[in-house]
């Protein structure tokens, strides 16, 4: 019998069973990774301490992931419901559906959340804005510098790292090589120097921030729309938690600000707005006007990506979307929104009553604690998880700016907040 294309040659054959290894070559890039992603290795530390441990299981409480814990209002559970239900029928049944989402969907993203600056053709319904963040690396590729904010969402430097675009970690610095680092911490309000900062072709800015809380003001991010177009960069903007801005006048979309259609993209999410992190629903705004430097639509090319590899959001979820866009379900995601904000109020106080400097925690569920000079983050997330139970997370776990810093979520239910806030107060009293 010929030798059939997937059987390894016989001279390979022990060697690779006794190894269990395949023939072929590891990705690079995966190897220039340090460590796993961060909400999982919170977890792995937190189920660590629980096997040592196991009497303290029912005493865990977690403000680590930004996860939401309140059930989905009526309203919108029921646009999930019907279009549930929908499936059911002959009438109503529907297999695939577009790749850029339903035609009602982008069209009312369109009109309530951006007030018609943005036509519904640049609008690209997805399963959520870390989703969309790969897929947007995907259309750059590997060949681009990337600027972040740091500290930042882990996903942008992760996934930079596994599109082949930088280097080796600097074990000195934990900086990666070939990304540009833009610091963000107290002394400058938590936006960067970016005059000073070196061009980068991609600029990933998370504005209300994760994991500072810090929103940008309107005239910050004009004058960031203004250096990436000087520079030729384009700007991700990660506008997941606009709906937290409380702040009169603090853009929630990167759209508000003049000539951003020509520089900027716009990655956001229904997770954090109507408690959808398990059902999955985002979005991405690229417009007509952004082009690469040969003229190219970028919203072609993220086109090309979302209709090659992503078969379109659920159509059971895209009905829930309908619904939270709908009069009632955007009433319904401010009372969600207010519930949060109220939590991330009490852990502030809290903080603030033993003597901390708290930021964040006002247009974002966010609260960024400094922590007392000298103290390494990590050392403090184990403390305060043998003390008291509480998970956090690490500032360093965001990128080398974060360190001296600990992030407290305000996802949580307000009776575990208020017992939170009890334990912190004892055990982080200075
Ligand atoms: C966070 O905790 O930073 C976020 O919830 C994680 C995410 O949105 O992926």
């Amino acid at each position: 019998a010929s030798a059939s294309a997937f059987a390894p040659s016989t001279s390979n054959t022990r060697a690779s069973t006794s190894l269990a290894a395949s023939q072929v070559t590891r990705n690079p890039n995966f190897g220039k990774l340090v460590g796993g992603y961060l909400f999982p290795e919170i977890g792995r530390r937190r189920n660590a301490y629980l096997e040592e441990n196991p009497e303290m299981a029912s005493k865990i409480i977690s403000l680590g992931i930004g996860d939401t814990t309140q059930p989905i209002p009526e309203h919108i559970l029921s646009g999930l419901v019907s279009s549930a239900s929908k499936l059911g029928t002959k009438e109503g049944y529907s297999g695939y559906g577009a790749e850029q989402g339903m035609g009602d969907l982008r069209a009312k993203i369109a009109d309530k959340l951006y007030n018609g600056i943005i036509k519904s053709d640049e609008v690209f319904v997805s399963d959520g804005a870390k989703c969309d963040i790969m897929r947007v690396q995907q259309v750059f590729g590997s060949g681009v510098v990337t600027a972040v904010q740091d500290p930042s969402y882990p996903v942008y430097v992760d996934t930079s790292v596994m599109m082949g675009q930088t280097g080796e970690i600097n074990k000195e610095t934990n900086q990666y090589d070939n990304i540009v680092y833009m610091p963000c911490t107290a002394e400058n309000d938590f936006f960067p120097d970016i005059e000073s900062t070196p061009r980068a072709d991609i600029v990933y800015f998370c504005s209300p921030n994760n994991p500072t809380g810090a929103a940008a003001t309107k005239e910050q991010l004009e004058h960031l729309v203004k250096v990436c177009k000087e520079r030729g960069s384009i700007l991700v903007f990660d506008a997941a938690y606009a709906p937290f801005i409380r702040t009169e006048g603090v853009p929630k979309s990167i759209f508000e600000i003049d000539g951003a259609r020509e520089v900027a993209i716009e990655c956001n999410s229904f997770s954090k707005y109507a408690g959808f992190t398990g059902v999955r629903l985002g979005w991405t705004v690229v417009p007509d006007e952004l082009t690469f430097s040969d003229g190219t639509k970028v919203r072609d090319d993220f086109n090309r990506v979302m209709s090659t590899a992503f078969n379109g959001a659920s159509n059971i979820v895209q009905g829930g979307g309908l619904a939270c866009l709908d009069d009632e379900g955007l009433a319904e995601i401010n009372t969600l929104i207010d519930y949060y904000l109220e939590n991330a109020n009490l852990l502030k106080e809290a903080m603030e009553s033993i003597g901390y400097d708290v930021f964040g925690g006002t247009d974002a569920p966010y609260v960024f604690v400094k922590l007392p000079e000298g103290k390494k983050s990590w050392d403090v997330f184990s403390e305060i998880l043998e003390k008291t139970q509480v998970v956090t997370i690490p500032g360093a776990g965001f990128g080398p700016g974060g360190e001296g810093y600990l992030r407290l979520s305000a996802f949580a239910p307000r009776d575990v907040v208020i017992e939170a806030c009890e334990r912190l107060k004892v055990a982080m009293a200075k």
